[in-house]
Parts: structure tokens; sequence; C-alpha cells
């Protein structure tokens, strides 16, 4: 039988989706259901003063208003409002709480109405009075104010004297500016009022469970009387692994009216949630005269609020890829009146790798070396911070095969010397790493004598195609065909799962599928050796397989009972068996994913646009699960690293602390015509020490490293360097 793990599968959900049968939160529908719309503040830090809301529940249709005045009691302690995915250090925003104004559009008042229109057609009667106090949003104005994260990494040697004898040097700094996650479907909630206290809830979430617990630590519920669901998710991309504030809102409304209530932000208030923090980074490369590192400092800067302190990982990576004896590394943070940042496609490795792969551009131009040569020279086969060996790392393979791919052998390295026409041509490169994590999780797979099996676990389908791949991984280890798996998800009543991010679900689902497909055939087994005269009578559980629809000897394959006749024998109509991942050899292995990205740009020398003409994505990620679903996840993270690169900036008003382009008319990111020729290689990477299956996952590591090789082509191109994302025309103009 054909195996299904490593094909093109098509989306299992992808008929429903295209139909419409796919519900999201927003459209789940009751009788009686109230609709919310929130009014936000319009000042960045200060207090709420009086709040008039006579006129807008004198509005035919309103229930109520909801404000930190009205509202029913919430608790008054920090450790209420955690969430799994919440900064170790901090107090978590809490929504409709006091009169505190911590950041522009926060939530001052909740309308609610019968009708969506009117709720939002009332929310603009509500006057608000605001006191105003001095805000900060600036990162660079505000960089000096900058403190030490708690765990600064150990430096390694002496960058600073290893630096100041280095026969090359590059030094310069590098700026991401804020950017905002804009998945289409909007931030959503839909609270159902089930009576006597019990909830269900639809929200737009990358983790029910995590929304369940917090909700239950908010509202002070019992674990039984809040169901949280989240079926399908329009994008997340790191935005939704937090509760954000529409679920809180929708549930006080519910809780409040004791009705059902619905809540969707608006594509402007989604720019009150959270954000990829703007990040200074600062790099000194110092190197041999043969093209080895010799010092490496590399300090991050980065925006958080006022309370809570969000940190990534963004300068671990420099002395995780490249050999070098002497490392510096701090991450520093900055206090802005702006919501906390969060979470986005990659987090610290999108930015931090973006500095760290221009700067090794930068220092293969003083070296006067080519760019891959470079990182061929610097390449280290061990983790060298805890000097462990990886699971696997095919990094060399992927530059291999990149630059195969792109033809970069026959680049000219002299920057202006290629065009086409009145375009300039630039050819750059980046290297993209990131980490292969992996979580504990449970699936549940009850199979029945039909030879139908449903696996269930509690896990998000984000919109990476987890539906498709479990119910992969279930039909080869069942030996069933796939349209006889059915997969559950998505449901906080289901077996455990984290949140789905940091690209771990896809590795970690895999292997509990794989334990619990192992604990059916383990029954199986025991039924068909009961039966009389069992060709599988003195069978071993690890001797026998599960394929089609039958249990085989590995030995010999005419020793084979259906699966439909043991069970009937046996007079078991369905097993049920649950059980977890397992993780061997922690901390012997170091576990990361990595990649190599070339891009060709063109660049109209008189207007200085730029266009992204070909892009070469090649990865290393372990075994892929999904020809298709694998390559739509490389092929959308190098769209979103072209607009990270040309297009994506969130533009504040320091004067008023307000983004100004709180819109995707306004926010840029890239559309049809900014996207040319893209190319995902996936390197062949076995691996036999992650899991069962060799699995990585591949959610983030497809846009790490991507903004670098395009500016490093821009570079190539047009002999200007542009360190400030993203690289705008004027930019290029000025440089
Ligand atoms: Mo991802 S930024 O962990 O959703």
């Amino acid at each position: 039988m054909a195996s299904y793990i490593g094909s093109a599968t098509s989306r299992v959900d992808g008929r429903a989706k295209v139909t419409g049968e796919a519900k999201y939160a927003g459209e789940f529908n009751v009788p009686g259901l109230l609709h919310g719309h929130v009014v936000g503040s319009t000042i960045a830090k200060g207090r709420v003063g009086r709040i008039d809301t006579a006129d807008a529940l004198r509005v035919p249709g309103v229930i109520d208003v909801l404000t930190h005045q009205h509202r029913p009691p919430m608790p008054d302690n920090d450790a209420a409002y955690k969430d799994e995915v919440a900064p170790e250090k901090g107090s978590p925003y809490r929504p409709l709480y006091d009169d505190r104004i911590v950041f522009n559009g926060q939530p001052v008042a909740l309308v609610l109405a019968e009708d969506w229109e009117t709720a939002r057609f009332a929310a603009t009667l509500v006057k608000v009075e605001q006191q105003g106090e001095t805000h900060a949003t600036d990162l660079h104005a505000q960089r000096d104010k900058a403190f030490a994260v708690e765990k600064p990494e150990k430096p390694r040697g002496n960058a600073a004297k290893a630096y100041a004898a280095a026969a090359v040097r590059h030094e310069a700094e590098y700026f991401i500016p804020i950017e905002h996650h804009n998945p289409m479907e909007l931030f959503a909630a839909t609270v159902i009022w089930d009576g006597g206290g019990k909830l269900t809830v639809y929200d737009k979430t990358q983790g029910v469970q995590n929304v369940q617990r917090y909700l239950c630590g908010v509202f002070n519920k019992k674990s039984d009387d809040v169901r949280v669901m989240s079926p399908f998710m329009g994008g997340g991309f790191g935005a939704g692994l937090r509760p954000q504030y529409e679920v809180v809102l929708a549930t006080l409304g519910a809780l409040t009216l004791e009705r059902s209530v619905r809540l969707v932000l608006t594509r402007q208030q989604t720019y009150g949630l959270c954000y990829r923090p703007a990040t200074i980074e600062r790099l000194a490369l110092g190197a041999k005269a043969g093209g080895t590192l010799d010092a490496i400092t590399h300090e991050a800067i980065a925006a958080t609020s006022q309370s809570e302190d969000f940190a990534r990982n963004d300068t671990g990576w420099a002395d995780l890829l490249y050999k070098c004896a002497n490392t510096n590394l701090v991450h520093r943070l900055v206090r802005l009146d702006l919501p906390a940042a969060a979470d986005m496609r990659a987090p610290g490795a999108a930015t931090g790798v973006y500095a760290l792969e221009c700067a090794m551009d930068e220092l293969a131009i003083a070296l006067n070396l080519d760019p891959v040569e470079l990182r061929l020279r610097c390449y280290s086969d061990r983790d060298q911070n805890e000097d462990l060996p990886y699971t696997s790392k095919k990094l060399r393979e992927c530059y291999r095969q990149g630059a195969e791919a792109f033809g970069w052998d026959k680049r000219n390295p002299q920057p202006r010397s290629m065009r086409d026409g009145s375009e300039l041509v630039g050819w750059g490169m980046a290297t993209g790493i990131w980490e292969a994590l992996q979580m504990p999780m449970a699936v549940r797979i009850v199979l029945t004598a039909n030879g139908h099996a449903e696996v269930a676990c509690a896990t998000s389908d984000i919109g990476t195609g987890t539906y498709t791949i479990m119910a992969q991984v279930a039909a080869d280890m069942l030996g069933l065909p796939l349209d006889n798996i059915s997969i559950k998800l998505g449901d906080s009543t289901l077996p455990q799962a984290p949140v789905e991010g940091g690209s771990w679900i896809a590795a970690s689902v895999s292997h509990a599928i794989v334990n619990t497909a192992g604990a059916v055939r383990k029954e199986l087994l025991r039924l068909a050796k009961k039966m009389p005269g069992s060709p599988l009578a003195g069978a071993k559980l690890e001797d026998v397989v599960l394929t089609g629809g039958k249990i085989v000897s590995k030995q010999d394959a005419s020793r084979a009972v259906p699966i439909a006749d043991a069970m009937r024998h046996g007079k078991t109509d369905r097993i049920e068996q649950e059980k977890t991942n397992s993780f061997k050899d922690v901390g012997a292995y170091a576990r990361n994913t990595h990649s190599a990205i070339f891009a060709e740009v063109k660049v109209d020398e008189q207007l200085g646009i730029v266009r992204v003409t070909r892009v070469v994505n090649a990865v290393a990620a372990g075994r892929i699960l999904n020809l298709k679903t694998a390559h739509s996840q490389v092929m959308g993270s190098v769209v979103w690293g072209i607009g990270m690169a040309l297009h994506e900036e969130t533009l504040i008003d320091h004067n008023l602390g307000r983004v100004m382009n709180a819109d995707i008319a306004e926010y840029h990111v890239p559309v049809n015509a900014d996207v040319h020729d893209i190319k995902v290689i996936f390197v062949d990477e076995p691996d036999a020490i992650i899991n069962p299956l060799g699995i990585k996952g591949l959610g983030e590591i497809g846009i790490v490293g991507v903004a670098a090789a395009i500016a490093n082509a821009i570079h190539h191109a047009t002999g200007k360097r542009v360190r400030d994302l993203p690289i705008t025309l004027d930019k290029l103009q000025a440089a």
C-alpha cells in the first residue's frame, strides 16, 4: 500500500474551506446572539475619566455598555491572567480592568447590542474623558534606557580583544521596524451561553486549552464550565498564541448578560493587539585573513511594553551557526507605551538572523570572498555552545543544492556589474536557521470495526495543514485508506496539546500518533492471536505492521489477519487508545532546521524600484510529511520575507503614540505583482534520532534569512547598503 507520509496529499479540509463549510470563530450562530463593539482609547498613556454611555444606551437595540466601572468582578492578581505563553516576567494586560490607559487603542468600553451595526453605531456615541500623560513610543529615542534581559547569554572567550586584533572587521547597526500580524481572519470570539454559567467559546486562537485555562483563571470558573473551540483558523502567525482581549470581552459580556455574545475586532483594532517588536541589531564581526571568524558581537535592543518583558532569541544564532572562539551576545529591552510585543513567525530569528546574514555579506565583501565560501569556511558541525552533535544537519547540502538551482556560479561578484536593460541585477544569499522543537502532547485513536479511525487531539490547525498531516500519519500507521481517517482537533476537551506555534506541532503530534497507533496495533494483535488457527499465533508486536486493512507479519506477508475479522472475532466494535509522545536523548543532541536562500533582484536605476524576480530557498528540515503543504509553508514564508525586506513597517506617530497605518491599505504587504519565481527545495535529511518518523517541522524556517538574501542582492545590484528595513525606494535613492 502506498505511503501517505511524504506524498503531496491535498488538504483533507480543503473542500470544507473553499465551500464555506468550515466555520471560523466569528461564524457560529445561535438564536438571540448579541454583538459587541469595542471603544478604544485615543491616547497612549494616562487615565480614563468620566465615561458617558447615556446616548449609546438610548439607541434601540443596545443592551448594555460595559466599562471598568460597570462589569462583574475580575481578579486583582497577575497569576490569574498568566497564560502558557506569557513572558515569565511582568504583568499581563487586563482588558477593561481599571482606569489606566497603557496603549493607544486600548479598549475602554464594550457596547453590546442586538446586531453588529447597532453596536458599532452606538460605540460612536460613547463619550470617554481621557487625561493624558507623557508617553514614549519611539525605540530610537529611548534606546539609552535599554536594560539587559535577566539571563544574558554566556560570552565565549574575549570578543572585544579578538575584534581589535582581527585582520578584517565589519561593524554596523541594522534595524527592523515594528511589524504587525495580518491574518486574513479577523480576531473574533463567539461565546455561547449554555445556561447555568456554562460557556462554549469559539475563539480565534492557536491554543484552545491555553485559552480555556486562562478564561477559567480570569472568570473564576470550574474547568468543566468552559469549553473552548477553534476548529479552523484563518492564520495566526503568533498573534493568536496568547489569549487576546476579544475573548475576554466577549466572555465578560456573556457572563454579565447571561446571553450569547460575539465580538469581532476590526482590522484597525487588530493593530492594538500585539506585534513583532522593533529591534536595533548591532553586529561586530572580526575575521582572520583566511576568512574564518574570530570575533562575534551581537547586541539587540528590542521594544517591549511597560509591563511585560517579552524577549526572544535574536542574538543566539551567530555563535551556533558559525565556528568562532570569541563571542559576546547581549539582548536588551526598552519599555514603550505600546501593547506587549509578541511572537511573530520565527520570533528572534527573523530579526536577528536578518542582521547577522547582512553582516556576513558585508564581511565577505571586506574579505574579498564569495559569500557562500565564507559560510563554508565558518561551518560548524557541532553545537558549539553545548558542544553537542546535531540530530541531523544538512546545511552544506542546502548551500550546494540552492546555489546550483539558482546558478550562483555565474555570479559576477562586482556590485553593479550585472544588468537587464534599464534594470540593475543583483544576486544575494543568506543562511536560515530555526529550532526543531517538540512538546508533550497526547492523541486518542478510536478504531471501529468498519475500518474507520477517529484521531483526536486538542491542537489547532492555524492553516498550516495539521488536519492533513495527522490524517496521513494515522493512515500509514493504521494501514487504512486516508478517507477512512477523520481528524478532530481545536477543542479543549480533547487530549492535551500545547499552543500551535514554534513549528513544533507536526513533529510532536505525529510522534503521539505513532505511539497511539502502536497501542492499537498491540490490541489488534492480541485479538488476532485468539482466532482459531491464527496465522499470527506466534508473532510479536514488533514483528507485525498494519497495512491494507490487515495485521501483517513483517517476515511473511502471507501471514495476515484482516483488522475487521480480528475485531469481529474478539466481539469488539471499537478499540480506543490514548498515548502521549515520548522523548529520548533529551540534552544529548542539538536540534535545528537550516536553509540557504538565494535571491535575485532587479532594480530600476532611475526610480529605485526593486523587484524580487527569483528566490530559491533550500531547506533541510528532516523528513517532509507532505510535499504540498510543506511547499506552501515555505513559499508563504518567502513571500513574507519579501514583505519584510521591501514593504512591511508599522508607522507610529510618536506625538500621538498611535499607529498611523493600521489597515492593509496603508500597511504594505506583498501582492501578486510583487511575487515572482519562488523555488522551494527540500534537502534530503534523514534523522533517526529526533523522533520515530524523523520529523522536524517547518512552519517558521522558511522566513529566516529571506530578507537578508534580498538586502544582499540589492547591494550587489546597486552597490548601496540599506540596513534599515524595509528597503524602500527613498532609502535606496538616498544611500
Ligand atoms: Mo509561531 S510565531 O510560534 O505562531
